[in-house]
């Protein structure tokens, strides 16, 4: 990994200078260009067909990004990522995600532990906790099957099994229900448990730290619940166990050793959803789902290192994605899923992307010259249409777009399916075609208006289109499907990190707020207590909330 900066290289240089020729062409041109553009920019893997031809590329285009993320070292980079080499540098840790979903026996050491026993080992504990549950044979204090599994975490310990627990919802047993608690704010606790009880309820202290302050608060105040409302204290046991990297904190708070599932350092958080942390998913969808879930994802890994970059799936859409914000300045990426069961996958992506890419200076410490991780955000359509599509399609900024739609759906209603579908290849046409000024006189004249309604209504009417945006389709939301639609978008993510030589496996920007955090809450605990330290607006704000409290 070069100390040079990318913005260094005559690949970046190239790209500069090619884009400036490539913005003079509209999309519309080039598909009229070209009638087998679409088929010449698409490609597919593990069940998801990637047409990325309302981009602004042309075949030039691609050999340019090819190169960049050939100057980048991308394949060496991945080798190393898959090899457990310490590609986390600031932390010195592997990042083994993909050793979660990895089927085979072979053994792959992390400081001399063969890590493959160990996984294979947690998935068997996954395997007999969640079948003893769904069987009932687990009972809680009173004899009753559990029948609600309430997941206490945040972060990574909730979005990402969250985010598929929805989009697997068609392939909950209903034997068992899962809910998540994850805000410290006591409304979310308060709404979650009011329809619940304890003699059916097991508690889920997710937390690879088993440090968060959060998930410790709501860990104890859901034992104080189960304590409270009739929960035997010798039976604790039987309805909390906990997933943490740090076993003798989680006894320490009280879960039995039998009770903790592992994790690891060598997982990120918001690439720890195929690890144990993925338990509440597990135990709403069944063990054997969870294991597609997992071969999804590997076949994913698979292509990712097999495939050359112009077919490579996550090295395509990073680079499109670099394309847009280092070229054309983009500065946010929506997720738009045609799909009501994936209306959490832009939460769970938002994590991925912006606490992996959120960065400002390289691995070795060099402050960055370009922009990286872009502002991740999104939401399901057809709803999106009727709230902030007007902005794709009018506004002044470029918000390049990931559509997610599956040809079936898993819950088909009439002709529901067929218009939800002309939706979302309408809005991605609107974004590529738009619609200029003759076009919109043309329409008003031909519906009757006056030359000077016209004049005045036309340019309210034109849509510039030449918005870039990515169609991924899937044949169903399976949790095979699932599996390695996450896992694009993981690698993805590091495909960026590579070509802006960031490290997308730690997170040190959020620990100051948790340190600030601290000290203001012992100042608003200790009403004695000294904000001479903080500045005007802070101290101004904690009186006002002292006040309140007396
Ligand atoms: O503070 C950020 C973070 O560390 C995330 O990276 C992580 O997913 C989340 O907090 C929860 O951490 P833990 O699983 O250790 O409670």
């Amino acid at each position: 990994m070069g100390t040079q900066s990318i913005i260094d290289t005559k690949q970046w240089r190239s790209l500069k200078q090619h884009q400036q020729e490539i913005a003079q062409i509209p999309l519309r041109a080039l598909f009229e260009q070209d009638p087998h553009r679409q088929e010449k920019f698409s490609a597919q893997a593990a069940g998801i067909y990637l047409d990325y031809s309302k981009n602004p590329i042309t075949d030039a285009t691609l050999t340019l990004l090819e190169d960049l993320a050939t100057s980048a070292d991308l394949k060496q980079r991945t080798n190393a990522l898959f090899n457990g080499e310490a590609v986390n540098l600031s932390e010195n840790r592997p990042a083994l995600h993909t050793a979660l979903r990895c089927r085979k026996k072979a053994p792959l050491y992390v400081n001399n532990v063969n890590i493959t026993a160990e996984i294979h080992g947690a998935l068997q504990q996954m395997r007999d906790f969640v079948e003893s549950i769904q069987s009932g044979q687990w009972q809680g204090y009173n004899g009753k099957a559990i029948r609600h599994i309430v997941n206490i975490g945040i972060g990574g310990s909730y979005l990402g099994p969250m985010a598929v627990a929805e989009a697997l919802r068609p392939y909950w047993t209903n034997d068992v229900q899962c809910h998540f608690i994850a805000n410290i704010d006591g409304s979310e606790f308060t709404e979650i448990v009011k329809n619940l009880q304890p003699d059916n309820t097991l508690f889920i202290i997710a937390s690879k730290s088993f440090g968060t302050q959060e998930t410790l608060k709501n860990a104890e105040a859901a034992k104080a619940w189960y304590l409270q409302n009739g929960g035997a204290e010798d039976q604790v046991h039987k309805h909390f166990v906990a997933v943490s990297s740090n076993q003798s904190k989680a006894q320490q708070f009280g879960i039995s050793e039998a009770n903790i599932f592992p994790m690891w350092d060598w997982v990120g958080g918001r690439y720890s959803l195929w690890s144990p942390i993925g338990l509440p998913l597990a135990l709403t969808i069944g063990m054997d789902n969870f294991d597609r879930l997992l071969d999804g994802a590997h076949e994913m890994d698979t292509h990712f290192i097999e495939a050359p970059i112009k077919q490579n799936l996550p090295a395509l859409m990073a680079l499109l994605q670099v394309w847009q914000i280092n070229f054309f300045g983009a500065q946010s990426q929506a997720i738009i899923p045609y799909d009501h069961c994936l209306r959490g996958l832009p939460a769970h992506l938002q994590q991925l992307e912006m606490e992996s890419n959120g960065k400002r200076v390289s691995q070795t410490g060099a402050p960055i010259q370009h922009d990286t991780g872009a502002i991740i955000w999104g939401g399901a359509g057809s709803n999106g249409q009727h709230a902030y599509h007007q902005l794709f399609h009018q506004g002044t900024h470029t918000v390049p777009v990931d559509f997610i739609v599956p040809l079936q759906s898993h819950n088909p209603i009439n002709d529901h399916h067929d218009i939800l579908f002309a939706n979302c290849l309408s809005q991605s046409r609107v974004m590529m075609h738009g619609k200029t000024l003759p076009e919109a006189e043309a329409e008003l004249r031909a519906s009757g208006h006056t030359e000077q309604q016209i004049k005045q209504l036309a340019p309210q009417k034109v849509i510039p289109g030449n918005r870039p945006n990515n169609i991924l389709l899937t044949e169903k939301m399976t949790p095979q499907v699932i599996g390695a639609l996450v896992a694009l978008y993981e690698h993805k993510v590091f495909c960026q990190s590579v070509i802006w030589n960031i490290n997308p496996f730690d997170q040190w920007g959020v620990e100051l707020g948790k340190q600030i955090g601290d000290d203001i809450g012992d100042a608003l605990a200790n009403p004695q207590a000294s904000t001479k330290q903080f500045d005007s607006s802070t101290q101004g704000l904690i009186k006002k909330y002292r006040n309140a409290k007396k």
